[in-house]
């Protein structure tokens, strides 16, 4: 059966939403297996979540904020941030890598999160408190339509989110869009070997257990190219499923995008929850 796309991105809020509330101790619906919604239970522990981040950064942050990651990598480790630089995270979730990021930037700098699951913004606002973080702010919204102005942020970071999208060239568009001249982008997901058609992603996981609607390597850099990005890099770090890694991908804004250029990829159509 064929799900359309309205149909996956409420399936990816539902869930989230699940993950969301069973973070903050209330009860669940349907559940997320091992309590990372990017993984299928006790054997992926290693690859998504808490055990990307090291003791140290865990140390600096509330327990509920560690517990809720649910990522596949740890984006504030190679993202470039500056004292005083203005940073987004797309998908921000229960928040840990906002908090960990306005730490980096400083009382000068601001981080802000942006999700559109309501559950994961009040999670987030409860840890960002409870960390004494006061240069960030979470905002509502989703990443094909950013809520922010034009050329007003230094960084873009995000961690196991594109793969969530339904529109990925709105996606790079719109991190072009927001992004200053010479912006960045540090951005952690799991991303397929080239050789892996969309129905063999689809054979190795679940939509929204961040396996499915994955982007080829090929498919992200001509994405990010198409975008008006530059210096692409696209960095397998460890595998998640037979042909498909946790990846870095770096790039940098330098023109403007041409959405006439942008590929059209569509999504997958194995959401696939409970
Ligand atoms: C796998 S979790 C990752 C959360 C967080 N980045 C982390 O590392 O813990 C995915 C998050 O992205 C959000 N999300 C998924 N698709 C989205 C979209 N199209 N727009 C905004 N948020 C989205 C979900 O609500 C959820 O909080």
């Amino acid at each position: 059966m064929s799900t359309t796309a309205d149909e996956l991105r409420e399936e990816v809020r539902r869930r989230y939403a699940e993950s969301a509330l069973r973070a903050g101790g209330e009860p669940e619906g349907c559940g997320c297996g091992s309590g990372a919604c990017c993984a299928d239970g006790d054997s992926d522990a290693a690859k998504f979540g808490e055990a990307l981040y090291d003791a140290e950064q865990r140390s600096e942050l509330p327990d509920a904020a560690v517990l809720a990651s649910l990522g596949c990598g740890n984006p504030t480790a190679f993202a470039d941030l500056r004292e005083g630089d203005i940073v987004l995270d797309l998908g921000s979730g229960g928040g840990i890598d906002v908090i960990l990021s306005a730490k980096r930037v400083g009382p000068t700098g601001v981080a802000y999160g942006l999700d559109m699951t309501d559950e994961m913004l009040a999670l987030a606002q409860r840890n960002a408190a409870e960390a004494d973080a006061k240069n960030v702010h979470f905002l509502k919204g989703e990443i094909e339509n950013i809520p922010l102005p034009a050329a007003s942020v230094d960084v873009i970071i995000s961690n196991c989110v594109i793969n969530l999208s339904v529109d990925k060239p709105a996606v790079m568009i719109e991190m072009a869009r927001v992004l200053k001249p010479g912006g960045r982008i540090g951005i952690s997901d799991v991303v397929a070997e080239d050789q892996l058609t969309t129905e063999q992603r689809a054979t190795r996981g679940s939509y929204v257990g961040c396996i499915a609607g994955a982007l080829s390597k090929g498919e992200y850099e001509a994405l990010l190219d198409a975008a008006g990005f530059e210096q692409v890099s696209v960095e397998f770090t460890h595998q998640v499923a037979d042909g498909m890694h946790g990846a870095i991908v770096k790039a940098v804004k330098t023109r403007q995008p041409e959405r006439k250029g942008l590929p059209v990829l569509r999504a997958a159509s194995s959401a696939g929850c409970c």
